[in-house]
């Protein structure tokens, strides 16, 4: 990580089963910025606590995650994979960044706003889950921060909050950007809807063929007939093919359906047909690697003594800034 290459960091919170979404949203486009930039990527299970209460499921979520990017194809040796809770001192930034943050930028979090609209439980965690992630992005001065849409706004509060220190201490800290995939910003569950784990209406990224092919045989569909011509243009499974089928195949499918006698159930088989082709050998790959926890687990000591120079020497830095002298 001593190259002259541009910095882009991004992390994923350790929760259940990662999905097509988070594939699509974010690990894969991710994994793209890691050809230009070099890459910090890391597992969030200080973020998971908020609401992860279960210590087995935690620890095995996060390496499911180390397993994923890995067999994604994720460079260990040039970019940095770590696990959030191996850098510490980043609680240490946190609380830096809270005593320069105000309750009102914290009160306009969505996260925050919605999960006490929904009469959710409201820890502590849940308030300050944007101090926290303004830390881990600040630590790391990354240049770019590739978050999907849903997470353009914690990005913009750790402007705001680096913005504070500085206006404060002086030039310290160094103020990322978000960068948005427009393309894929929102990947359709199976109800049609975000998916997402709060919503059950997640497709696996990686799970037996038989599962995936039950998953995406029960996506919503309308009852046209199987004679009548359909339009798979701005239907859920149109919206799924176009992101799995290449152009050639999306064409031929919808011409199809169009001249009828083609069914929804048969436009879903062949979907999953595409999908699976796609996810084949990296899935592989992955029951490979995630089989050895104990490589996983070395490939996470390997990524946290990276991080932890990189954290180090900003901390550094601020600790004297505020006075730590
Ligand atoms: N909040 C992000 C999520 O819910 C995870 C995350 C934590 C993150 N810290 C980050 C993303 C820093 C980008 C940068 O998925």
């Amino acid at each position: 990580m001593t190259t002259s290459k541009k910095r882009a960091l991004t992390g994923l919170r350790a929760t259940g089963n990662l999905h097509l979404g988070n594939y699509l949203g974010a690990l894969r486009p991710a994994l793209e910025l890691s050809k230009t930039y070099d890459g910090i990527y890391f597992v969030a299970d200080l973020h998971a606590l908020t609401n992860n209460r279960d210590p087995a499921a935690l620890a095995s979520q996060t390496l499911d995650q180390v397993a994923t990017w890995l067999a994604l194809g994720l460079d260990v040796e040039k970019h940095i994979l770590f696990r959030q809770s191996d850098v510490t001192t980043v609680t240490e930034l946190m609380w830096y960044l809270s005593c320069v943050t105000g309750l009102g930028l914290l009160e306009k979090a969505h996260a925050y706003k919605d999960a006490s609209a929904q009469g959710n439980e409201v820890n502590h965690g849940v308030f300050a889950y944007p101090v926290l992630m303004a830390a881990d992005i600040l630590l790391y001065e990354p240049d770019l921060v590739p978050v999907g849409k849903d997470q353009k706004q914690h990005v913009e509060m750790a402007r705001d909050m680096a913005g504070s220190l500085n206006a404060i201490y002086g030039d310290l800290l160094k103020l990322p950007q978000p960068i948005i995939n427009e393309q894929v910003m929102i990947i359709p569950g199976l109800d049609g809807r975000k998916m997402s784990k709060s919503y059950n209406n997640e497709i696996p990224l990686f799970c037996e063929e038989a599962i995936l092919r039950k998953k995406v045989m029960s996506i919503k569909t309308d009852s046209t007939p199987l004679e009548e011509p359909k339009i798979l243009k701005g239907t859920l499974v149109g919206d799924l093919y176009a992101l799995f089928g290449t152009g050639q195949q999306y064409e031929d499918l919808s011409s199809r359906l169009q001249s009828g006698g083609l069914g929804w159930g048969h436009a879903k088989e062949e979907l999953f047909v595409v999908i699976n082709e796609h996810l084949r050998e990296t899935r592989a790959r992955y029951m490979e690697l995630r089989r050895d926890e104990e490589a996983l687990k070395a490939t996470l000591r390997m990524g946290a003594e990276k991080a932890r120079t990189i954290a180090n020497a900003t901390l550094h830095r601020v600790r004297y800034a505020l006075g730590f002298r």
